[in-house]
């Protein structure tokens, strides 16, 4: 390649990434407050939502519905271990997401462990994500000092909620 070709490339390159950083270094999602361990306390739980998901699409793979049903059952029930005072301060759009999910979670149980369908077990796999990564382009969290029955800014922050 010659010296032009890949002085082009650099500057393809380059302004490639440049748009791409724009983008990216800027983050707009809704900043939920909550302290250190609460924040380290609800990242466990998402943990545990993606070695959930690992083992469920092994599973799968294997054409063993009986385990995908096995593998789920724990996952609907992660949002009742979050502490009832930090659910109280979640914003509403989260809590709802969270608990669509919980009930598709449950559905997906309901349906490996039945007939074992192997298309509708994908759906509803399809279904799943599509709340795990609707909540994470949506919100993120903030770590503040503990600050007693304070609601979240959830209002403070999203331009959508009226004041
Ligand atoms: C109701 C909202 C919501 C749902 C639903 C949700 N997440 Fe999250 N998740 C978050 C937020 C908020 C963060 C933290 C993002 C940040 O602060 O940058 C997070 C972080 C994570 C992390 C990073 C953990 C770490 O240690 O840093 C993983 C992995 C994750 N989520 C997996 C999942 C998976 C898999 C699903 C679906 C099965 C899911 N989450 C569903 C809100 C959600």
């Amino acid at each position: 390649m010659n010296r032009l070709a890949i002085g082009l490339l650099l500057c393809v390159g380059g302004a490639a990434w440049a748009s791409d950083n724009l983008f990216t270094a800027n983050d707009h999602r809704i900043a939920i407050e909550v302290t250190a361990r609460e924040r380290n306390q609800i990242l466990y739980e998402m943990r545990e939502f993606l070695h959930g998901l690992h083992n469920i699409h092994h599973a799968m793979a294997r054409g063993d519905m009986k385990a995908v049903a096995l593998e789920t059952k724990p996952m609907g029930e992660t949002l009742s271990r979050i502490p009832a005072n930090v659910r109280d301060r979640l914003p509403e759009g989260f809590m709802q997401m969270s608990i669509a999910m919980q009930e598709a979670f449950v559905a997906l149980e309901k349906k490996a462990g039945g007939n074992g369908d192997s298309q509708a077990v994908q759906t509803q796999m399809a279904e799943i994500m599509t709340y795990c990564s609707g909540c994470h382009d949506t919100y993120r969290f903030e770590i503040v000092a503990y600050k007693a029955n304070r609601r979240p800014t959830v209002d403070k922050v999203n331009p959508y909620t009226p004041q």
